[in-house]
C-alpha cells in the first residue's frame, strides 16, 4: 500500500515539474548562446573574434553565475544552445556526433544539472535546443564513416545522400542533405520506425537527466511532420520548433505537430514595419493570419515563440543605430501574444550582422545593467508579469487592434495598451489623441515605459505626448498596485 502511494505520488511530482505550453504562456524567454554568454573564470576581456568561428569560451558554469543578470531583467526562462557532444569547433552546438554525451567544451554532465537546478531555485525554466534532423562531419558527404557516430553508426540509419536545393520541393527538403564539404549534415531518416524509437527514447532520457522544462527544436521543415507528436510526448514537455519560413500558410500549419513554432512570419513583419519603416498595416496583416479563423492559421497564438534576432540572422541595429526603432520593437516583442524571446545582446544594442557577426561575445559590453534598453525590457517584462499573475486572462486575451496609420499603432491586449510609431528619433514631439482605448473616465492611466501620468477623458481616450519615436505602454493606475513600476 504504502508502495503504491509513494508510486503515485511519485509520478504525480513528475507530471507537476513537467512543464507544459500552459505553464510555458506565461514566461519570457532570453536565450543564451552558450559559447557567447560567459566564461567560467568570469573573464570580461577574453577576446572574442566571430570571424573565426572558434569556441570562445562561455560554459554553462558561466551561465549559472550570470543568472541574476538574467532575472533582473525579468526573464523567466532560458534557451541555451544544444548540449551534445559535437566535431571539433562547433561551438554553436549543430553538428552533433554522439547524442549521449554532453559537449565537454560547455562543461560537464554535473554542471549542466547544477545550471537546471540553479534556475529551478530562482523560479526560471530551462529550454534545450535539439537537433532530430541531423548529424555532423568535417568533410564531403562522400568521406562520411558513419561507424564513428554513437547510437546512429549505420548508413542505413540515414538519408542517402542528396543535397537540398530547391527549397520549395518539400519532399527534397525533407530527404536531402544541408551542408557543404567543409561541414556535412548527414540527414537522419527519422521516418524509419527504428530511428525514430531511438530518438524518442533519447529525448525522455536527456529531459530526465538534466530536469529540461522545455524543447527548441532546430530545423523542423527539414524532418517528416509526423516524426514530432510521438518525439514531443516521449518529451512530455513544451516544444518549440524552428520553423525558418514567413510564408504564413507553411509556418503556422506547424502548430499541429507541435505546441509551438518560433514565429518567422511575425518576425519578418516587425523587420519591415519597425526596421524598414513600411507601413503598419503591413503588421495588421499578419496579426490577422495568426488566428484559427482563417485557413492555415495559427492554432494558438497565445505559445508561439516571439522575437526579432537571434543568432542566425542579422541583428536589428545591424543597418540602424535608431534606438526609438529598437525600443518600439522590442515593446511590440514583449506585450504582443505570444511568448517573448530576447536574444543576448539586443540588452545591450549589439549590432553584428548576418551569422557569424551576431554572435558576439556578451561578456565583452561587461554586463551593463544600465545600458537603456537593458532598462526597457526590464520594464517590459515587469509589467508583463505582474499584470499576466494578476490578471491570467491577459495571456489568453487576443491583441486587438484599435487604430492604425502608416506610421503609428494603437494595439491592445486586455489591460495593456501601447502605442508603437516607426517614426524613429527623427519622430517629432507633438500630442496624439487615443483611439479606442475604453479607459474608465477619469482615471489615472500611466505610461510604465515614462511613468508619464494621464487623465482620461470622458470618452475612455487620453492625450498623449509623442517625442522622439518612443512607444507607451499604458496601464490604468488601479491595475499597478504593487507591480513596484513607477512608484506604485
Ligand atoms: C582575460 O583573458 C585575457 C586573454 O587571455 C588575459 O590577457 C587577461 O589577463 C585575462 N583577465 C583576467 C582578469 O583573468
Ligand atoms: C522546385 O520544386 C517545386 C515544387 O516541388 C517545383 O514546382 C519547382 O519546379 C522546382 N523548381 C526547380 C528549379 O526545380
Ligand atoms: C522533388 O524532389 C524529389 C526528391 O528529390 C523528386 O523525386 C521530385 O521529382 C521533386 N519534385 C518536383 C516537382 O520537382
Ligand atoms: C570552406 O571553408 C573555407 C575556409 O574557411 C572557406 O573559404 C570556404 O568558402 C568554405 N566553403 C564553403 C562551400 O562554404
Ligand atoms: C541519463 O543518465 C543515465 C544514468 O546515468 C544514463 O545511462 C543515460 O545515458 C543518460 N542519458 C542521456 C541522454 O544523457
Ligand atoms: C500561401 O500563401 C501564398 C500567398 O501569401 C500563396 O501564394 C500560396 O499559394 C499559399 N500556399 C499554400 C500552400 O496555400
Ligand atoms: C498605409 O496602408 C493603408 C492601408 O492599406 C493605406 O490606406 C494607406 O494609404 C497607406 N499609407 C501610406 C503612406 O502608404
Ligand atoms: C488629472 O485630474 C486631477 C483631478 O481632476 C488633477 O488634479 C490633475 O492635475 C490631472 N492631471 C493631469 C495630468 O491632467
Amino acid at each position: 500500500m504504502l508502495w503504491v502511494l509513494l508510486s503515485v505520488f511519485t509520478s504525480l511530482a513528475r507530471e507537476c515539474l513537467a512543464a507544459s505550453a500552459a505553464d510555458w504562456r506565461s514566461r519570457s524567454i532570453y536565450q543564451v548562446f552558450t559559447d557567447r554568454f560567459a566564461r567560467s573564470d568570469g573573464n570580461t576581456s577574453y577576446p572574442c573574434d566571430v570571424n573565426n568561428n572558434i569556441y570562445c569560451g562561455g560554459t554553462w558554469k558561466g551561465i549559472e553565475n550570470k543568472l541574476d543578470y538574467i532575472k533582473n531583467m525579468g526573464f523567466t526562462a532560458i534557451w541555451i544552445s544544444p548540449v551534445t557532444a559535437q566535431v571539433t569547433e562547433a561551438y554553436h552546438g549543430y553538428y552533433q556526433t554522439d547524442l549521449y554525451s554532453v559537449n565537454s567544451q560547455f562543461g560537464t554532465a554535473e554542471e549542466l544539472k547544477s545550471l537546471a537546478s540553479a534556475l529551478h531555485s530562482k523560479g526560471m525554466y530551462l529550454m534545450v535546443d535539439v537537433v532530430p534532423n541531423h548529424m555532423g562531419w568535417p568533410g564531403c558527404h562522400d568521406t562520411v564513416d558513419f561507424g564513428r557516430f554513437k547510437l546512429f553508426n549505420k548508413a542505413e540509419h540515414y538519408h542517402s545522400f542528396c543535397e537540398v536545393k530547391n527549397m520549395t520541393n518539400q519532399t527534397e527538403v525533407e530527404a536531402c542533405w544541408l551542408g557543404n564539404c567543409n561541414i556535412t549534415m548527414p540527414d537522419l531518416k527519422t521516418e524509419s520506425q527504428e530511428v525514430a524509437n531511438e530518438m524518442n527514447a533519447w529525448i525522455k532520457s536527456l529531459v530526465a537527466n538534466y530536469s529540461i522544462d522545455g524543447l527548441r527544436i532546430d530545423s523542423v521543415k527539414n524532418v517528416n511532420k509526423d516524426f514530432f507528436p510521438p518525439f514531443c510526448s516521449s518529451a512530455g514537455v513544451f516544444c518549440m520548433g524552428e520553423v525558418s519560413e514567413g510564408m504564413a500558410n507553411y509556418t503556422y500549419p506547424y502548430q499541429r505537430y507541435m505546441d509551438s513554432v518560433l514565429d518567422y512570419p511575425l518576425y519578418y513583419a516587425i523587420d519591415r514595419v519597425f526596421h524598414r519603416q513600411s507601413n503598419m498595416s503591413d503588421l495588421v496583416v499578419n496579426l490577422a493570419s495568426c488566428t484559427q479563423d482563417v485557413e492555415d492559421g495559427c492554432q494558438d497564438s497565445t505559445v508561439l515563440g516571439t522575437f526579432f534576432e537571434n543568432h542566425d540572422n542579422p541583428r536589428f541595429p545591424a543597418t540602424t543605430m535608431d534606438l526609438s526603432l529598437a525600443q518600439n520593437a522590442l515593446a511590440f516583442t514583449v506585450l504582443s501574444d505570444g511568448i517573448p524571446i530576447l536574444y543576448q545582446g539586443q540588452e545591450q544594442h549589439f549590432s553584428g550582422g548576418d551569422d557569424p557577426g551576431c554572435r558576439e561575445a556578451l561578456w565583452l559590453s561587461q554586463y551593463n545593467t544600465d545600458s537603456p534598453l537593458y532598462k526597457q525590457i526590464a520594464y517590459l517584462n515587469q509589467i508583463r508579469n505582474h499584470i499576466s499573475s494578476q490578471h491570467p486572462s491577459y495571456l489568453t486575451y487576443q491583441t486587438r487592434v484599435l487604430s492604425y496609420t502608416a506610421d503609428v499603432i494603437q494595439l491592445r491586449k486586455d489591460a495593456i495598451r501601447t502605442i508603437l510609431t516607426n517614426q524613429g528619433e527623427q519622430g517629432g514631439t507633438y500630442t496624439l489623441t487615443t483611439q479606442g482605448m475604453e479607459f474608465t473616465a477619469g482615471e489615472t492611466v500611466v505610461d510604465v515605459l515614462t511613468c508619464a501620468k494621464y487623465n482620461a477623458t470622458e470618452g475612455g481616450e487620453v492625450d498623449i505626448k509623442m517625442d522622439g519615436g518612443k512607444p507607451s505602454a499604458l496601464v490604468p493606475g488601479s491595475q499597478l498596485t504593487g507591480s513596484q513600476l513607477c512608484q506604485y
